[in-house]
């Protein structure tokens, strides 16, 4: 199916390594069916010619803001109106933080503070750079004000380092524009994720708290949030972006959480992601308790049960249509099918967290979801993003059956 079919695409190519991916991406982009045309910036140039972007796709590229040629055949303006969606790719950090500050000094980022269509940005640089507190600044900025973020990847780079700020490959990359222009799954629905680890205090200085890198429930959240829902996300102490057009409430413990969530109830689906600690220390010490030094004696905690979020928002009479996750390290399907009847769930989602390509802090995914009949779909290992598409397009499609 051609998902980009008469879509028109402004694609904006940045100055960095990954600019010779922007080649493939034009021809992924025409073979969904989308008219392309291309924006190079100046050091994009250095790194792709743009008879290459221009032979690709079919038309002259715009290079210059100033280019009496180019504006006679279709000026910057006209060229932000015709857009049905801005694609950036890639974006570097120095265009990143130019749109950030809202200057205009080249036909791109011109043409983005134009437009009126979407704009959505690749990012791609080193994995130092994307870490650093000015660009997270500018990235989360950039989201609140309504761009998209697709990506970036994490594994190994061109300057030989290993990290997040790998360009998404070309075919994700017009996947995510041709979602951008998907009709909602959900429209109208009210969804509940929760994310991430809660921290149990012992003291002012401890805690405890379990694996979650919270990758999951954002990806959650972003798909739901793109399917057209109006998406609540609470969150235990994770750093992510918040996924653009999604609300989130963040929270340290499990009882935070379950607090946050009754006030953001109803809602019409609930999708429990986080890693929820099962216990608490039953006294938190007001001051950091001392090491006596004059003893190796360890420490007992008596620990007391957290309440669990998902079966007590289960049980309600409002109810919402309960997805649950188990990651398991032995018994997957059985102890997921357990799961689903004790917390009363419509589905339950189940991950093999033994498994370390698929765990906790990994970028992919493999889940088996779990119905009421104890019906199997299992879909095979592929990035948290698409996954969670997936899951979000199967629990639409469970939620409006029901
Ligand atoms: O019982 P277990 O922790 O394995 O169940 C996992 C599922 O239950 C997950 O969906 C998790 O988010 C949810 N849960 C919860 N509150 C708890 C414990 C788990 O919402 N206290």
């Amino acid at each position: 199916m051609q998902r980009l079919q008469r879509k028109r695409i402004v694609l904006g190519v940045g100055g960095g390594i990954a600019a010779y991916k922007s080649a493939e991406l034009i021809r992924r982009l025409r073979d969904q069916g989308a008219e392309v045309r291309v924006v190079m910036t100046r050091a994009a140039r250095e790194f792709i010619t743009p008879l290459t972007l221009q032979a690709l796709s079919g038309h002259p590229v715009f290079n210059d803001l100033l280019d009496p040629a180019a504006e006679a055949a279709m000026g910057h303006i006209e060229l932000a109106k015709w857009a049905d969606l801005v694609l950036i790719a890639p974006a570097t950090a120095d265009l990143m933080a130019r749109l950030a500050q809202g200057i205009a000094d080249d036909l791109l980022t011109t043409l983005v503070l134009a437009t009126d269509a979407p704009v959505a940005l690749a990012p791609a640089m080193n994995q130092a750079m994307w870490r650093d507190a000015a660009t997270q600044a500018n990235a989360e900025l950039l989201v609140q004000r309504g761009m998209r973020l697709f990506g970036p990847a994490a594994g190994s780079q061109a300057c030989g380092d290993v990290g997040p700020g790998r360009m998404l490959e070309a075919d994700e990359l017009a996947q995510r524009a041709a979602d951008c222009f998907a009709r909602g799954l959900l429209t109208g629905c009210r969804v509940l994720i929760t994310a991430g680890p809660t921290q149990e205090a012992i003291d002012p200085v401890r805690y405890i708290t379990n694996h979650s890198s919270g990758k999951m429930g954002f990806a959650l959240a972003e798909a739901a949030a793109e399917a057209g829902a109006q998406v609540t996300l609470v969150s235990g102490p994770v750093h992510l972006v918040t996924p653009q057009r999604v609300e989130r409430v963040n929270v340290v413990s499990a009882r935070d959480m379950l607090a946050a969530c009754e006030a953001a109830m109803p809602c019409e689906i609930l999708i429990a992601a986080a890693a929820v600690a099962d216990y608490r220390p039953e006294v938190i010490a007001s001051q950091k308790m001392k090491k006596d030094p004059g003893s190796d004696d360890g420490l007992t905690l008596r620990m007391v049960r957290n309440p669990d979020i998902l079966a007590t928002l289960a049980q309600r009479a409002d109810r919402p249509f309960s997805v649950g996750f188990a990651a398991e390290t032995e018994n997957l399907l059985d102890y997921a099918a357990r799961k689903l009847r004790d917390k009363n769930l419509d589905l339950i989602v189940a991950n093999d967290v033994a498994n370390p390509s698929i765990g906790f802090n990994s970028e992919e995914n493999a889940i088996t979801i779990i119905d009421r009949q104890l019906q199997q779909n299992s879909f095979p290992q592929t990035s948290k993003g698409k996954i969670a598409r997936q899951l979000v397009a199967f629990i639409a499609e469970r939620y409006h059956r029901n």
